[in-house]
Parts: C-alpha cells; structure tokens; sequence
C-alpha cells in the first residue's frame, strides 16, 4: 500500500515555510507516495480538515510568504482530549508520518502526540525567532531579520534628520537572536535583550542610557538608535521610552516593527533552507526515523531528537554579545 504522509504547519508563520511545504510535495512525488495536508495547524488535525495534495498546489509558491495550508496556536493540543482527536483524525485517513513544520511549542506537540500515535513524527524547524536548540538557523529568521534591517534602516534616516532618539521593538518572544543580529547589522547605539540586560537591575541600565543619550546630543548631533527586545521591559518598551524621556529631556520616539517581520517573501538562504529540510523530512521518513528535527549544523542537515531540540532554547552567540557590549555599541556612538 503508498504511504501516506501529512504535513502542517503550526504557531507563527515563518517565510519559507511554503518553500518547505514545496521540498516536501516533490520528494513524496519522487518517491511516489501520497501528501495529506492538514488546514490552520493542529486545529486542522483536531477537527480533521484535510486535503490531497498535488504538484498544482505547490506550484508557484516558492517565493510566497504566510503558509498555503494556514497556521494557527492550538490549545487543545496542551490536553490529553486534543492528542486523543488529532490521533483520531490520523487514523481515520490511514497517516503514515506527520511532518510539522513550526517551533519549539508546536515539537511539544509532536512529542505528546508521538507517545498516544505510532506512526512516524518529524519536525521542520519554522520560526522567526531562531530559538530552536539543535540547528544553525531556522526556516524564517534570515527574511525576518533582514526585513527588520530594511525597516530600520529607514527610520536612520527620518532619526538622523530630526536628530531624535529611536526605540525600535523587534520581536523574537523570549529569544535575543532577532534583536542581536538586526542590532548589529544597523550599527544600533544600543541593543537591550534579555542576554545583556539585568533587568533587576533596570535602574541602572537607565541611568546608563540616559548619560550615553546626553553625551551623544551634546557632542554628535545625530541620531540614537536604540533596538530592544520585545517581552523584555516591564511594563513594556512605552514605558521605557516614557522614562528615558523623563529622563533626558530628550525626544524618545518607540517604533515597534511587530509583525512585519513575519511576512514578506523568502530570502534565497530561507528559500534554500526550508528546501534542504523538506527533503531531508521526507528521507528521514523513508528510513524509518521518527521523533527528530531536522536541524543543519555547520552546513550539514542532522537529525536533531525532539526531546532535545525542546529542552532548552537556542542561546545568542556569546561572541556576538560580547562584541555589541565591549566594541561596537562604543564604537558606534564615537561614529561622526
Ligand atoms: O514565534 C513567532 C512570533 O512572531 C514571536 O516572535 C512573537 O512573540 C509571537 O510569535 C507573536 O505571536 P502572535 O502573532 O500570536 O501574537
């Protein structure tokens, strides 16, 4: 008998996830299966919302952000009563192996399912937030971060035109990976995240900003970027801004890129990479692997265990905080 293989993608849309959904359609063509899609994540397994899928859907969709099968957050998978339908629904269609493409909440899921389902469960890690242990990078974050570098980059121009200081929010949940990489890549006077800021210390982190902001507007004349992590300052970043103003007598203008860094069409490195792991899916499938992620570690695809890539989330790398923290953020505010 084929076998039949589904695929879905679940929590925040990432781009390339299309690109994925593409890879994993022509390698179950190649091997000559048949691809199940399930509709708005794991809602779709629960509520058993399926459909055949054939080259004609993928066709054409390699350079399309969001997701042609719909994402969705699914809180009945967190229940024994979710796992017990969405098991249901597999068995119904006669589902061989699940493929699910999402982050480390939605590999939580694949797990709980996994213990009540015997078939085969794989991940492809697709997120923005390049928070997911066990692979280099994931299916997303490369578009989001040079999306969030487009958008600042802009907003250099209208700061160093008035010569106000900026705070730009970048999202990334609990993760600094967004906000580091963008941080560093637009020369930011500041990058506050949860890998360099004490926020027991929140005081001090404002008295410091506040004397870097004057000094900057007595001796330069120019712009103060600062970019900080979303979910980072209590009372959100508003309030930080409100306080740096009170502070400084200065204007503090927040900027908050929210979503947009979700959208938008792939880069070529997250076209590729979501391409790689597509395949990659379906082989682990056709030798008989379960419960793992694919990863890509130094340019080589890996087969990561779910447990694993769920049990801690992927830290910056300390050499890039170290480097912000000691040259660059120095550095750029001696900039002319
Ligand atoms: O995980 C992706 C992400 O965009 C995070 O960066 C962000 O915190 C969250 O999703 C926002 O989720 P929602 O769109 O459900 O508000």
């Amino acid at each position: 008998m084929t076998k039949r293989i589904a695929v879905l993608t679940s929590g925040g849309d990432a781009p390339g996830m299309n690109a994925a959904i593409r890879a994993v359609m022509l390698t179950v063509q190649h091997y000559k299966l048949e691809l199940i899609g399930f509709y708005h994540g794991y809602n779709g397994l629960i509520n058993n919302e399926s459909t055949l899928l054939s080259l004609d859907n993928v066709n054409g969709i390699i350079h399309r952000g969001g997701t042609i099968l719909k994402s969705a957050r699914c809180a009945q998978m967190f229940h024994s009563s979710g796992i017990g339908k969405a098991k249901k629904t597999l068995e119904q269609e006669n589902i061989d192996a699940l493929i699910v493409i999402g982050g480390d909440g939605s590999f939580s899921g694949l797990i709980d399912l996994q213990h009540a389902w015997p078939g085969q469960v794989i991940g492809i890690p697709g997120t923005i937030d390049n928070d997911v242990d066990g692979t280099d990078f994931t299916v997303g974050f490369s578009t989001a971060i040079n999306t969030a570098i487009e958008a600042i980059d802009k907003i250099r121009d209208t700061a160093d035109a008035f010569e106000r200081v900026f705070l730009v929010e970048l999202m990334g949940r609990h993760s600094g990976q967004i906000t580091f990489n963008v941080g560093i890549a637009c020369a930011a006077e500041q990058v506050l995240s949860f890998e360099n800021v004490d926020i027991d210390h929140k005081e001090k982190t404002l008295q410091q900003l506040a004397k870097q902001i004057n000094a900057a507007q007595k001796s330069r004349h120019t712009s103060f970027l600062i970019v900080i992590a979303e979910n980072l300052w209590p009372n959100g970043t508003q309030a930080l801004a409100t306080e740096l103003q009170n502070l400084t007598n200065v204007d503090c203008t927040l900027c908050t890129l929210g979503h947009i860094q979700r959208g938008g069409s792939p880069v070529a490195k997250d076209r590729i990479l979501a391409t790689k792991m597509g395949v990659a899916a379906v082989q682990a499938i056709m030798s008989n692997k379960s419960n793992v992620m694919i990863g890509e570690q130094n340019n080589t695809m890996c087969h990561v265990p779910l447990v694993e890539a769920v049990k801690h989330q992927k830290q910056v790398s300390q050499a890039l905080v170290a480097a912000q923290q000691n040259i660059l953020a120095i550095a750029a505010q001696n900039e002319t």
